[in-house]
């Protein structure tokens, strides 16, 4: 059990969790959490959004009972941690472009903060997709070397590549899919999926899915990072 240190508001629908946590994670990765005894039955996925100095962020959307639930928690009250799980994203003396749509921002920040801490000298370019209201723009500003912002449109009309540039992304699958077709084959591409997950650890197949040439892959296992070759192609 872990306690949490803040659980604020930031957009409609949107909440900000600051936990304490001490342990070793990686960008990309995700925990199984839970604040309730019984119901719903399952934990929820939710990716880390920063880790720093014992404390563990989350950036998440309510949009069901569970999270609902995680919004009604206040600082002090317990919540239940079971990670890091999964396959993070690849951090390479690369240029990094990184393209978020929606809540889809969650997971790429603490990336960007990790490329940007051991590789400085490198460019990082983020594109952040909104429907509606944007949130945490600030924050990517403080650590990208540009950030491009997209209200209601396409953020993948926006997105430009160069060659050897490595690219992060995730959000709607149909954004990624999208953006998948537009970058030339020779970038590197990784891509977040998500799916529904009940044990968060390989072991349900709940979670599987049909990749590139029909072969299954578990999100939570395999992934949630993935070459985008393994999926799209
Ligand atoms: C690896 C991983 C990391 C994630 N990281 C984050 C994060 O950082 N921030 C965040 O806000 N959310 C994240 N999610 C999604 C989050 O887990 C779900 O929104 C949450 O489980 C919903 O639980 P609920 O009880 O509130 O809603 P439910 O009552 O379970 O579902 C409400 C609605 O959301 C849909 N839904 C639920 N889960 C998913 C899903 N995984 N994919 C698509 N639709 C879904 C349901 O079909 C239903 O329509 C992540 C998911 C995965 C798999
Ligand atoms: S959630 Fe059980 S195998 Fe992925």
């Amino acid at each position: 059990m872990a306690i949490i240190l803040s659980n604020e508001y930031v957009a409609t629908d949107i909440y900000h969790m600051k936990v304490a946590y001490t342990g070793n994670v990686a960008p990309g990765q995700f925990f199984m959490v839970r604040t309730w005894l019984k119901e719903p039955l399952l934990s929820r996925p939710l990716s880390v959004f920063n880790y720093n100095e014992d404390v563990i962020e989350f950036l998440y959307q309510k949009v069901g009972e569970g999270t609902r639930l995680l919004k009604n928690a206040k600082a002090g009250e317990r919540i239940e941690l079971q990670g890091p799980y999964g396959q993070g994203f690849p951090i390479t003396r690369s240029n990094y472009v990184a393209v978020g749509g929606g809540i889809g921002i969650a997971p790429l920040y603490f990336a960007c903060k990790r490329i940007k801490d051991k590789y400085p000298r490198k460019h990082l370019t983020v594109y952040l997709g909104f429907s509606d209201q944007p949130y945490m723009v600030e924050a990517f500003e403080k650590i990208a070397d540009d950030v491009h912002v997209d209200v209601g449109g396409r953020i993948t009309d926006l997105v430009q590549v160069s060659k050897d540039d490595v690219v992060i992304t995730c959000g709607p699958e149909i954004m990624m899919a999208a953006l998948c077709r537009q970058i030339p084959e020779e970038n590197t591409v990784y891509v977040s999926l998500e799916e529904h997950m009940a044990c968060g650890v390989g072991a349900c197949l709940g979670c599987s899915r049909e990749g590139a040439q029909g072969k299954n892959v578990r999100i939570c296992k395999d992934g949630p990072v993935f070459n985008r070759e393994v999926i799209y192609r």
